[in-house]
């Protein structure tokens, strides 16, 4: 089973670890802590709690659970006109998402109490929810995302494939200049997502430009869309803010490929969006399927 907090939509409120193993401490240890993270993973706790590993990590201590093609983002993708996006890998990724930011705040502080000794704060952010639906451009996020029907099928490796179950996600924040974006007016940022703002309506063929957003990120093998879904969430304040993007895919490469479109790694054409907003961090972790991770977690009492 795929860990069921990935699909858990409507959750307002979210904070996100990135981790380094501590001095001494090993692989094992941080997968047997993290999978027996009993407070936060506990239907009293109150959040949901998503993990995922290094995938080089996760496949030493668990190989015949680890999906093909998942590795660690190790190199700044370099794209059009030296354009970069930074590679800042860690060793695990905790997802704690609820219904108010007290109970986010204070499960993300058990989660680090109990991996004291084992791993350390690489990273962290905190994000909402901004207008129920809305990323920080003011545009609708996630329509064209897989329904709940579909999700798992998009964001998991199938049965009968190494790590089935488990789902690979791209962590990557970006910041935002939103007084820049701003002064494109709604009219420009429409070109440059490839979408209408109000309803989120996609542009027709003769208006979409091929550096819009929707038009870089669709990417196709043999005439099949690779979809991925999406749970990208706004982070910051008035000052400094931004999207936390984050993306679950059944394989790496749909999310590699987007990325190197979205760069003009591939054809010279970049993405509309990244004169506007600008990647911080990047990495991919793999996030086991439940009985994978429960094979690490200390026997449940009765
Ligand atoms: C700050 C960064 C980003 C923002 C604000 C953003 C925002 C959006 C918005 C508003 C849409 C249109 C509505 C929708 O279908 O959800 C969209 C579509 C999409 N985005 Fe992004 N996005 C960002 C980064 C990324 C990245 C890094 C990827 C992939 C690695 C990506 C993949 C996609 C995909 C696959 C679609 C759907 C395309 C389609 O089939 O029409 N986005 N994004």
């Amino acid at each position: 089973m795929t860990q069921p907090g990935i699909f858990a939509l409507g959750t307002p409120e979210h904070c996100y670890l990135e981790l380094d193993l501590a001095p001494g401490a090993g692989a094992e240890q941080l997968v047997r802590g993290i999978a027996g993270l009993t407070g936060p993973l506990s239907s009293t706790g109150g959040v949901n709690l998503v993990v995922g590993f290094r995938p080089e990590l996760w496949a030493e201590v668990a190989p015949a659970d680890a999906p093909a093609d998942a590795a660690s983002w190790t190199e700044d993708l370099v794209g059009a006109g030296q354009y970069r996006m930074p590679a800042t890998q860690h060793d695990a990724w905790v997802w704690i998402a609820g219904g108010n930011r007290t109970a986010v705040f204070d499960n993300a502080r058990v989660v680090l109490a109990e991996l004291a000794g084992t791993a350390r704060v690489g990273a962290e952010v905190t994000g909402w929810l901004y207008r129920h639906d809305r990323d920080l451009t003011g545009f609708i996020d996630g329509t064209e995302n897989p329904s709940l029907l579909s999700a798992a099928q998009v964001a998991a490796v199938p049965d009968g494939e190494p790590g089935a179950g488990a789902s690979i996600v791209l962590f990557q924040v970006w910041r935002h200049d939103t007084a820049t974006w701003e002064s494109l007016g709604e009219h420009g940022q429409e070109q440059m997502m490839g979408r209408t703002k109000a309803d989120s309506i996609e542009l027709d063929d003769d208006e979409m430009l091929p550096s819009a957003h929707v038009a870089r990120t669709t990417v196709e093998v043999d005439g099949e869309e690779r979809q991925i879904f999406r749970r990208n969430v706004a982070y910051g304040g008035v000052t400094d803010h931004g999207t936390a993007f984050v993306g679950f895919a059944r394989d790496q490469w749909r999310m590699a490929e987007m990325l190197r479109r979205m760069a003009g790694a591939t054809d010279g054409v970049r993405d509309g969006l990244t004169g506007f907003l600008t990647p911080l961090t990047g990495a991919y972790y793999t996030c086991p399927s439940v009985d994978a991770l429960a094979r690490f977690a200390p026997p449940e009492e009765d």
